[in-house]
């Protein structure tokens, strides 16, 4: 007897399947080139993703944390500096600041977008009394971009680095352009189950400005310019060749990945559209990439658990804001739309390996629970 099939929130084995003959061969082509770390694969991944996100520049690093750390200290950021960001985001974009050695100033974010208010990074540099922050780290969050012709337009009158975090937003466009190549820098992570993911860990930092790459260059791998001699600290932060030869298969889906997450999610919103939930929106200028479908309700836990005895699974990205967690703990400091989205927030099912029958499955048992709360 077979199990009953789970209905999953992200699928990396279904992405590795889909391009399962593509994938074995370029881990074939790596091992038999003897060349396993910063060689002509991730030389070639660099390129092709600059070239897909319309950047001068990408250097490929170990993980999308380091890719936001060494993107901050390329960007001159340093002890003691403060750097303002959101509370609902992954810890890795906070500890990525402090590895750097600066401090995570925390702002509100946008009801709509979830992503940050630009009026509260406003207001939080006009504060009295406080070192004024050194930059500012947007998290395009959910697949969605946070409003960064605002928010740079801000950093740049306060004289801030922007670095985003585009670890859950490749390919998202601001005005037909993609995020990414707003800021100084931008950092991508390419985690399994990320819109683009490779097989294990593995990041980039995206840049027009030339000093900066050469900076994140010289820093992931100890300060070389030349073999042996380290001109500044560094550490070892490398992209590998097999996940750079697995991401060039993967980036060259990426498109129709996107475009069948946004089919499955038109069909969770038209689907949906009575439901008792609060559902996502897209700003009029943007494009998500729908990296998650994330409803809200303050009746989450029944719902999720309601989805679970039907089989299908759902994540609560992020169930903590990040100043009530014992590591960054700050019990003065309020954000109350941050606070209330993550009471609220559920993630549904999304990804490229799901079919319309899923969505309509996973609609019907919200639609049956929904009508049963009136
Ligand atoms: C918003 C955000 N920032 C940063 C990261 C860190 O990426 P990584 O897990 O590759 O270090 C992630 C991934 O979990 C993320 O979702």
């Amino acid at each position: 007897m077979t199990a009953p099939r789970v209905l999953q929130t992200a699928d990396p084995r279904a992405a590795y399947q889909a391009a399962a003959d593509e994938i074995l061969a370029a881990i074939r082509r790596v091992l038999e080139s003897g060349h396993y770390i910063l060689g002509p694969e991730v030389e070639a991944f660099e390129r092709g993703f600059a070239k897909y996100l319309g950047a001068a520049h990408v250097v490929g690093v170990a993980s999308g944390t380091d890719a936001l750390e060494l993107a901050l200290r390329a960007a001159g950021i340093k002890a003691g500096d403060r750097v303002v960001t959101v509370a609902n985001t992954a810890t890795a974009t906070v500890a990525a600041i402090e590895l750097a050695g600066a401090k995570a100033v925390f702002v509100d974010i946008d009801p709509h977008s979830m992503t940050m208010d630009p009026d509260a990074l406003e207001a939080c540099l006009v504060r009295s009394g406080e070192a004024k922050p050194s930059a500012v780290v947007p998290v395009h969050l959910y697949g969605h971009p946070a409003d960064l012709p605002r928010i740079g337009a801000i950093a740049q009158t306060h004289g801030m680095a922007v670095i985003e975090d585009c670890a859950q937003a490749h390919g998202a466009t601001i005005r037909g352009r993609r995020v990414g190549t707003f800021g100084q820098a931008a950092a991508f992570s390419f985690y399994p189950t990320k819109n683009l993911g490779a097989i294990g860990d593995g990041g980039a930092i995206a840049t027009n400005d030339a000093r900066l790459a050469d900076q994140v260059r010289l820093l992931r791998q100890y300060g070389w310019r030349q073999r042996y001699v380290s001109e500044s600290p560094g550490k070892n932060s490398r992209l590998d060749e097999l996940q750079a030869a697995i991401l060039r298969v993967k980036l060259a889906r990426l498109d129709a990945d996107n475009q069948r997450r946004k089919t499955l999610a038109g069909e969770y919103l038209r689907r949906l559209a009575g439901a008792k939930l609060e559902l996502p929106t897209v700003a009029p200028d943007c494009e998500s990439v729908w990296h998650q479908f994330v409803v809200r309700t303050p009746a989450r836990e029944a719902l999720r658990s309601h989805l679970a005895g039907a089989g299908i699974q759902t994540a609560v990205l992020y169930p903590v804001p990040i100043h009530r967690q014992p590591a960054y703990r700050d019990d003065k400091l309020d954000l109350p739309v941050t606070e209330r989205t993550c009471r609220e927030l559920l993630c549904l099912p999304m990804h490229p390996g799901l079919g319309p029958a899923d969505v309509e499955l996973v609609c019907r048992q919200i639609l049956s629970w929904s009508v049963a709360q009136r």
